[in-house]
């Protein structure tokens, strides 16, 4: 792939959900073809690649206990595998699944992230791992059930996990009044991204050009890194900036910070 997809995954941004009761019907196989075909080919980063997979699906999701992340119905998942050596490979996960993620959401497939709720020793069996690879997270893919669930609204905490926090609480730096209209789109699309049990762990500080993303703290809970939600609100941001029309760069960065996106703005634009 060679462009990002930016309209039709900064839209899917909006409306994805996630989802955990599917309908148990195969996926129609052209758009099997399609999820598979941006597996393949949305591989921003070395390291990381992602893999479908129409075995064991209920197998790598059983026996987990409680509410929270009870997957069911589907009849394909997709594994988000990483090489473990990679310093950056969690933030590399997180924004290419999410581009991944995106795109199913665009062809009206429901998913759910899920780094937990899964069987590590299933998923890893199903897919053929090389040295230091691990298998970071995986989503199940599927038609979802059309009226969410009284399991799924009792997950969800009756709505309580898709509530973001206000920018308020999320942004430092330039002050709000001289974010160009670009900052402004990028920001609001990284605050409702995904991340696990909703804990929002991304903190941004706005310079002129651009977007600094860090960890709010170094604790990472659930057994999840941090920086794969991290990783998902890069994507957000990119694909924002492109909806905006101004491309930019990644640069990696230690922590607690994560990376920082600088906008290439020629200096006689209107944005500079
Ligand atoms: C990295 C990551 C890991 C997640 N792990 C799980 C999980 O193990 N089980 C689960 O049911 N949901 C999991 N989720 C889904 C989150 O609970 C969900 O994205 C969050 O509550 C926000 O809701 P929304 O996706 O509907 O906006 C995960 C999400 C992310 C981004």
């Amino acid at each position: 792939m060679t462009e990002i997809p930016c309209i039709r995954w900064y839209e899917a941004a909006q409306k994805r959900r996630s989802r955990r009761s599917f309908n148990s019907s195969p996926i129609a196989s052209d758009l099997l073809a399609k999820i598979d075909k941006v597996c393949k080919e949305f591989k921003p980063f070395h390291g990381i690649r992602a893999v479908v997979v129409s075995r064991s699906v209920d197998k790598v999701f059983k026996g987990i206990v409680g509410h929270y992340g009870k997957i069911r119905g589907a009849t394909v998942f997709i594994a988000f595998i990483g090489d473990m050596n990679d310093p950056y490979i969690h933030e590399k996960a997180g924004y290419t699944g999410e581009g991944i993620i995106l795109e199913a959401t665009a062809l009206n497939l429901g998913t759910c992230w899920v780094g937990a709720s899964f069987n590590p020793a299933v998923a890893s069996s199903s897919v053929q791992l090389r040295k230091n690879e691990k298998v970071l997270a995986v989503t199940p893919v599927g038609y979802a059930v059309e009226k969410v669930s009284f399991e799924e609204k009792i997950m969800t905490g009756f709505g309580r996990t898709h509530k973001r926090k206000s920018l308020f609480e999320l942004v430092k730096g330039l002050e709000e009044s001289k974010w160009p209209e670009w900052i402004k789109t990028a920001l609001e699309a990284a605050r409702i991204a995904p991340s696990a049990v909703n804990r929002q762990p991304w903190r941004f500080n706005i310079e002129p050009g651009s977007i600094t993303i860090s960890v709010d703290d170094l604790k990472d809970t659930y057994n999840i890194p941090k920086r794969l939600d991290c990783g998902i609100a890069m994507l957000h941001i990119e694909i924002a900036a492109l909806y905006r029309g101004i491309r930019g760069k990644w640069e990696f960065l230690s922590p607690p910070q994560v990376a920082r996106f600088v906008a290439q703005i020629p200096s006689d634009s209107a944005f500079a």
